[in-house]
């Protein structure tokens, strides 16, 4: 149960002052009967507002297709960003949607986005070990024991002191391959290849955990259903 006015302004409908305003012109209802006490504690399920139920209030969780060329950041000094995708009452929402991990600017593919905080701890913590299968293309042909490099959990990336977990490379062609990660470590896929002296020229994530991108076209969204990972 949450205050009135604060519930329409942590579900990005405007702000709380607003929110008062709104209430004051008999905009919203509680239980059927126009709500006149903005502080009134509220169960979410039974308020409208403009005769509408209320946007998602138990939280979003959503499958993007990320497109090359936007960043996955709330600064906006950054550039274009994923979330200049979303409509602006999401935009707005607090706690804030965000991106469960992080597609660098140049990758494309699936991006889960969420305002549940909890979630984004538990499927990026290396603990979980939720797979993420990439794929990759090379400006060389790959070389060969590549797999068993990626595999065998000693490779050591530049600057840093522990070896990249075991991931899982198939080759897909010589200068293709699929990479899956349990980890999340700073352009990780980009700098495994370059240890190894092939750049990638083009980088595509097609699964997380057991969620497929499909035929979701690049931009757009899909919602998932609260339990899509549950505790
Ligand atoms: N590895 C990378 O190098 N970049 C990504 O965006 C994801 C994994």
């Amino acid at each position: 149960m949450r205050r009135l006015d604060q519930l329409l302004a942590s579900l990005g409908y405007c702000s709380r002052r607003e929110a008062r305003a709104w209430i004051a012109a008999g905009r919203v209802t509680v239980a059927g009967r126009v709500a006149d006490d903005f502080g009134a504690k509220t169960e979410p399920a039974h308020v409208l507002v403009d005769g509408e139920p209320l946007d998602h209030p138990a939280g979003l969780l959503l499958l993007l297709h990320k497109p090359v060329g936007l960043v996955c950041s709330h600064h906006r000094g950054e550039g274009p960003s994923v979330y200049g995708l979303l409509p602006e009452r999401w935009r707005r929402r607090n706690p804030p949607v965000t991106s469960i991990g992080r597609l660098d600017k140049d990758t494309s593919g699936l991006l889960l986005l969420t305002d549940q905080s909890e979630l984004v701890h538990r499927l990026t913590s290396p603990k979980h070990k939720v797979a993420k299968v990439y794929r990759a293309t090379l400006d060389a042909d790959l070389p060969a024991g590549l797999a068993e490099v990626f595999t065998s959990g000693t490779l050591l990336l530049r600057a840093e002191d522990t070896p990249c977990a075991p991931a899982q490379l198939r080759v897909l062609g010589p200068r293709e391959a699929e990479l899956t990660l349990t980890e999340g470590r700073y352009h990780q896929a980009r700098r495994m290849f370059a240890n190894q002296g092939c750049e990638v020229l083009t980088l595509h994530r097609a699964q997380f955990g057991h969620l497929q991108l499909g035929d979701l076209a690049a931009g757009q969204w899909r919602e998932l259903p609260p339990d899509t990972f549950p505790p």
